[in-house]
């Protein structure tokens, strides 16, 4: 670091958070170098790939952007220990799953990506260096972080470590880095902080960056996904009692939503939330009001994680009641893989149950998704079921001879389907599942299809 300026950064973990959010720092500040460094060769050769398609992670606006920066400011490489070495400040966006075994299985995360990047920077830095949390992480962990970080016997070295959790979401996740509601910084070291704001304030006003202690700022990532992930599943089971009522959870959701107390966003009904964070943030939650003899809190926060298993199963159950209780050798179009529009992520994407419970019934399905590949597919849903699903490239070619259709992730091309033409293709009589909300349900009055949608009252 010269005359206390950032000059140099290297983020560790090139994936969903490393890959955009220093894209968009390169973006906005030009005069930095950020090198973005995986210890997946492939992946990084794909962040590398001339053909701006290849990239490995698509996200709308991702490519324009990497265009522009990409071998000017920004670099992708594996070559760890020389990024590390250079960096002025270093971003930790290494992936933080929960722990398959051991202590806290289930519920903790497994820090040992974390930690190894912390005794490689160790290892490796020159001078002072910052060191940012990015990733998730359970309140503490910045301590750990900081005891391996001061396990050194050359004191030309120090180092700061503060926490700076990422809100972007998959699918606006450029929008989002762009002009965040907020940019949290948490730590104690005060002018390292400054100098972490600094770089915010290339593009953001100075009323959006929020100081906090540490344990404070690694707390409110895990709160902020608890409480989004509390608001699907409180939607979720209103479009329960919607179903047994003749209510319809688009109304519900509208009237409620007015209210500038509870606002608009996040009420949409669906098959249960997916995605790689909410599920494991909230066990940590669990996890750690657990540790701290907090059971009641443990408890509320897990039974979020309950009604969203209990959603999931419930769209898997309604599917096989409607079609007379028996699905064997039948085929279903499956209409989305991801868990989300606009992203070709599937972690934890609720299609994969979905599927999977299917398939163990002993349909035969017929999967399309926009950008989802063949190859994500078969690794979600496993080998041994590999004989029961067909890949489709073309979304009309899904429905051939098939008794029904599964809607699974809102992709906006869906609303826009030629259900006429559909008609032709299928076995009568024949099912719609809209398990996301977006098709108008009167599109189907006069044309021989049984539509159901969740949270819809008036199903027919
Ligand atoms: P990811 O799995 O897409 O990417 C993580 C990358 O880190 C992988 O490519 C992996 O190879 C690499 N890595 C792991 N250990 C390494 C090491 N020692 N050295 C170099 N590279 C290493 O994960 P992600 O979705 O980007 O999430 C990263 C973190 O950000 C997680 O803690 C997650 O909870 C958090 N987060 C994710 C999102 C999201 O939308 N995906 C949003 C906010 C926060
Ligand atoms: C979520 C948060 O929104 C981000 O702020 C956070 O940074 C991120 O997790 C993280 O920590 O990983 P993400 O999972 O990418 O982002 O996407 P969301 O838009 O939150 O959707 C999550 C899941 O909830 C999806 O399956 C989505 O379909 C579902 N969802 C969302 C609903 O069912 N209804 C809604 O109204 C909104």
């Amino acid at each position: 670091m010269i005359n206390n300026k950032i000059l140099n950064i290297c983020c560790i973990g090139a994936g969903y958070v490393g890959g955009p959010t220093m894209a968009v720092i390169a973006k906005n500040c030009p005069d930095l170098i950020l090198n973005v460094v995986d210890i997946n060769e492939e992946r990084i050769n794909l962040w590398n790939s001339e053909d701006l398609s290849n990239l490995p992670i698509f996200e709308p606006g991702l490519s324009q952007i990497i265009s522009q920066v990409r071998n000017k400011n920004l670099f992708f490489s594996s070559n760890i220990k020389k990024a590390i070495k250079n960096a002025d400040m270093i971003f930790l966006s290494v992936n933080t799953p929960i722990k398959e075994k051991g202590i806290g299985a289930g519920y903790a995360s497994d820090l040992r990506w974390v930690e190894s990047c912390a005794r490689e920077i160790n290892e490796n830095a020159v001078g002072h260096t910052i060191v940012v949390e990015k990733s998730t992480l359970p309140v503490k962990t910045a301590k750990t972080i900081q005891e391996i970080l001061n396990v050194s016997n050359n004191s030309d070295r120090s180092f700061s470590v503060l926490s700076n959790p990422e809100f972007l979401a998959e699918g606006t996740a450029i929008n989002d880095l762009e002009n965040p509601d907020r940019v949290l910084i948490g730590g104690d070291d005060h002018k390292a902080m400054l100098l972490l704001k600094k770089i915010y304030l290339n593009w953001l006003p100075e009323e959006k960056i929020i100081f906090t202690n540490l344990w404070s700022s690694e707390l409110s990532k895990l709160t902020a996904n608890a409480f989004l992930a509390q608001r699907i599943s409180s939607i979720n089971s209103i479009s329960a009692i919607c179903e047994s009522t003749g209510a319809d959870i688009k109304e519900v959701s509208n009237a409620i939503g007015k209210d500038k107390r509870i606002g608009e966003e996040f009420l949409n009904s669906g098959p249960g939330f997916g995605g790689s964070c909410f599920k494991k943030d909230i066990l940590n939650l669990v996890y750690l009001a657990r540790f701290y003899r907090l059971n009641e809190v443990a408890d509320y926060w897990e039974n979020v994680i309950k009604i969203n298993s209990w959603q999931n199963n419930r769209v898997y159950e309604t599917i096989v009641k409607k079609l007379f209780g028996n699905v064997v050798d039948k085929k279903i179009a499956i209409l989305g893989f991801s868990f989300k529009k606009n992203t070709n992520d599937t972690r934890e994407s609720p299609s994969i149950n979905i599927c999977k419970n299917l398939i163990h019934d002993g349909a035969f399905l017929n999967i399309h998704d926009f950008k989802v590949s063949k190859d994500t597919i078969s690794k979600d849903l496993s080998s041994k079921n590999e004989s029961r699903w067909s890949f489709q490239e073309n979304v009309y070619d899904a429905f051939e001879d098939t008794h029904a259709a599964v809607l699974l992730t809102e992709w906006e091309l869906y609303v826009n389907i030629d259900w006429e033409e559909v008609l032709n293709k299928v076995k009568k009589p024949f099912w719609i599942f809209d398990t996301r909300s977006i098709l108008n349900p009167k599109v189907f009055d006069n044309l021989e299809i049984n539509f159901w949608q969740i949270g819809f009252g008036s199903n027919k």
